[in-house]
C-alpha cells in the first residue's frame, strides 16, 4: 500500500487506503469480513445499533478502491474508551491496515480528551495482542470464559495516559515507520 498523508481531518486519504466513518451502507461489506474472521460474528442489528449511538461511538472503515477492507469501533464512557472491534479482511492483512485504524482510534480518543483505552482479546490471539502492545496496551487481567466457540479466557488490556506527551511520541513513531514504507 502506498501511504500519503491527507490534509482533511475527517476524510483522510492515504494513497489507495481511505479511512472513513462507518455508515449503514457499509454494514453488509463489514459483515462479510466479520463472518470470515470471528467464530461468533456480530450481526447486522448489532452493528446498526452501535452506529445509532452516535454521540458515544466512533466506527471507522478502511477502504481500498472503494472496497471495505477493515474496520474498527470505539465506545466512550467518561474519560475512557473501549475498542469494541477491529478486523481486517484476510486478503489485506499484514499490510498495516489495522495499524492505520488504531492510529485513527487513538486520534479520535485524543480529540475527545480520553485518558485510557481498553479492550478484551482472546488469550490465544497473538497477532492482535502484538498490534495492541505496539500501541502501548498492557495486560491488566483475565476474564474467565469470556468467549465461546471455542470457550476461552479474555485478556483485558489497557493503554493509560493516551493524552500524554510520551503517548503522542509513540503515535508519531508508529506513523513515521509507516511513512518510511512508501
Ligand atoms: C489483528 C488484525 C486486526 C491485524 O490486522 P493487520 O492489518 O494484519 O495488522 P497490521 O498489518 O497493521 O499489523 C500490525 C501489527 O500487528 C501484529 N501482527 C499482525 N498480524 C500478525 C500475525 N499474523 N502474527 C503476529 N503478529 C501480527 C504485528 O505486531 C504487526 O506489527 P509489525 O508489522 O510492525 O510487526 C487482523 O489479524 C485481524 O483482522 N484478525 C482477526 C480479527 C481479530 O482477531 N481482531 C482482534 C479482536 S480482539
Amino acid at each position: 500500500l502506498t501511504v500519503v498523508s491527507g490534509v482533511d481531518d475527517v476524510r483522510r486519504t492515504t494513497g489507495d487506503l481511505v479511512l472513513l466513518p462507518m455508515r449503514r451502507k457499509h454494514v453488509n461489506a463489514v459483515l462479510r469480513i466479520e463472518q470470515q474472521v470471528y467464530p461468533e460474528p456480530w450481526t447486522a442489528p448489532l452493528f446498526l445499533s452501535e452506529l445509532a449511538m452516535k454521540s458515544v461511538r466512533d466506527y471507522t472503515i478502511a477502504s481500498v478502491d472503494d472496497e471495505v477492507v477493515g474496520y474498527s469501533g470505539l465506545s466512550y464512557v467518561d474519560s475512557e474508551a473501549h475498542i469494541t472491534n477491529i478486523a481486517v479482511d484476510p486478503r489485506f492483512q499484514k499490510r498495516a491496515i489495522a495499524t492505520h485504524l488504531m492510529l485513527r482510534c487513538a486520534e479520535l480518543c485524543r480529540q475527545r480528551g480520553v485518558q485510557g483505552m481498553t479492550l478484551e482479546v482472546r488469550v490465544s490471539n497473538a497477532a492482535a495482542q502484538a498490534l495492541y502492545r505496539k500501541f502501548g496496551f498492557a495486560p491488566a487481567g483475565v476474564r474467565k470464559g469470556y468467549y465461546t466457540k471455542p470457550s476461552e479466557d479474555a485478556l483485558i488490556m489497557w493503554a493509560h495516559d493516551v493524552d500524554s506527551n510520551p503517548y503522542t511520541e509513540r503515535l508519531t513513531r508508529i506513523a513515521d515507520a509507516l511513512e518510511k514504507v512508501r
